[in-house]
């Protein structure tokens, strides 16, 4: 049994490494800074919340001793013919890059690495740092030689959160190599480890844009929706139904509209592009109207409201997108920021956090003796909990403002007050 290093048991880290572990084929070592987490992946217990089938799986390797943890990244690597790299970039709001986590991960690596090694790296990344910054990198501190002496890959992680087992065997992997022998090494481990179709591409850097460009497909298209949806308001057509309608002619697949977009992948990455070169165009535009929602949706409840000063709006969901944790660069942030520009009072509610973990974004968090105080309300994630909400115990809410397009105008309207959607009226 070979054995595989996956480097970061984070997120994403974790459920590699257990299905690694489970495939029977490969012993794994997850390596990882954080001593919590491996004392936890030890014990044979997941750290990561809300993740369908993990907790099984980890459970599983452990019995199975087919997974460890260990903080010795160097160590690890020593014993490894396989490693799989994926440990985060840091990155601003602006796509800047801090690579402290990752350089010093390699840095481990190339103290542990053996001859015959292959490394693959699965960390969303700018075109060319996969051979430039971290091929190099290994070579320096090891004095080994990429595509000779180890192997190098690069597959991106395209995965989403809460879906994340079902989404590594269900889409293709797309592989990349330094050479021909990287490239096959890495489809062989990867056919075996996730048991999924695997996708080649020509070079590193081909995979590296690949991911990129997923995220730029998605914004452009949701900021088309956008755009699409504030006309659609102006001509009191309702943009849900056209999209239906357009969307029933099999050229045509235009996105949802909503208040924002939010999340560590997709309003980050396409900054990998802007920053290097790509800063014209549908990319950087596409990006402004996204971001520029929130403030759009603020200015339509204050259309309804007037002015918003000492209004007290309630925003539910912190979290970016329905059923995560997440507050990463959420809509909610961007909400805030315009509500308090217009001198609102701003009410935060979020079944997934806790309230300290809301009022350190400098507002309000709700609790439900707080109904009668509401004038507004805003629903920017759609967890499941608010499915039955009952807006009737906002006896002094005149306004739900739709952000996602998800509830019954006729149910709020009938409650007696007003329903705005983005690009419904
Ligand atoms: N989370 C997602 O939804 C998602 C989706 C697709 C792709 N990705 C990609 O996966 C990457 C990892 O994301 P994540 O959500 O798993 O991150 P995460 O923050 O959940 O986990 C990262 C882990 O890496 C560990 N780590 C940090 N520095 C280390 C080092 N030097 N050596 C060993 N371990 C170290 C941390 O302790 C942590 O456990 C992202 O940067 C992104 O490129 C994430």
């Amino acid at each position: 049994m070979k054995n595989v290093t996956v480097v970061g048991l984070g997120k994403i880290g974790l459920p590699l490494a257990a299905i690694f572990a489970n495939c029977g084929h490969f012993h794994v070592l997850g390596a990882d800074i954080n001593k919590n987490v491996v004392d936890k992946v030890n014990q044979g217990i997941s750290h990561v919340d809300n993740e369908p089938g993990l907790d099984e799986l980890v459970a599983k390797a452990y019995q199975s001793k087919t997974l460890e943890a260990t903080v010795n990244t160097a160590e690890a690597v020593s014993k490894s013919e396989i490693v799989v790299v994926i440990v985060p970039v840091l990155t601003k709001g602006n796509g800047k890059i801090n690579y402290q986590y990752i350089d010093s991960a390699v840095e481990e690596i190339g103290k542990g690495i053996k001859k015959g090694t292959l490394v693959s790296f699965e960390t969303t990344l700018p075109a060319g740092d996969t051979r430039n910054r971290f091929g190099r990198a290994i070579e320096r501190s090891s004095g080994l030689t990429m595509g000779v002496d180890f192997f190098l890959s690069y597959s991106p992680e395209r995965v989403y959160s809460n879906r994340i087992i079902k989404d590594l065997s269900s889409y293709p992997k797309v592989v990349s190599g330094y050479n021909q022998q990287s490239l096959d090494l890495a489809s062989d481990f990867y056919k075996k480890g996730l048991n999924c179709d695997i996708l080649q591409v020509s070079s590193l850097e081909a995979a590296e844009f690949t991911k990129v460009a997923e995220c730029v497909y998605r914004d452009v298209n949701i900021a088309l929706a956008n755009e699409l949806a504030i006309y659609a308001n102006k001509l009191d057509v309702n943009i849900m139904e056209v999209i239906k309608a357009a969307n029933s002619e099999p050229y045509s697949n235009i996105h949802l509209p909503g208040i924002g977009v939010g999340g560590h992948c997709i309003p980050v990455y396409p900054y990998f592009f802007i920053n290097n070169g790509l800063d014209e165009g549908l990319t950087t535009l596409s990006r402004q109207i996204n971001d520029d929602m929130a403030k759009y949706a603020v200015g339509l409840a204050a259309e309804k409201l007037g002015s918003l000063k000492g209004k007290r709006i309630l925003i539910l969901g912190l979290s970016f997108r329905g059923n995560v944790k997440e507050p990463t660069k959420s809509s909610t942030l961007l909400l805030i920021e315009a509500l308090k520009n217009k001198k609102a009072e701003v009410y935060v509610d979020d079944p997934l956090f806790e309230a300290d973990e809301i009022s350190k974004y400098g507002v309000t968090p709700f609790f439900s003796q707080d109904n009668e105080k509401i004038d507004a309300i805003i629903l920017q994630a759609y967890h499941d909990e608010y499915k039955d909400i009952d807006f009737s115990a906002f006896k002094n809410c005149s306004l739900v403002l739709d952000g996602r397009n998800v509830l019954d105008k006729s149910e709020i309207e009938k409650l007696g007050m007003e329903y705005i959607g983005i690009g419904i009226k």
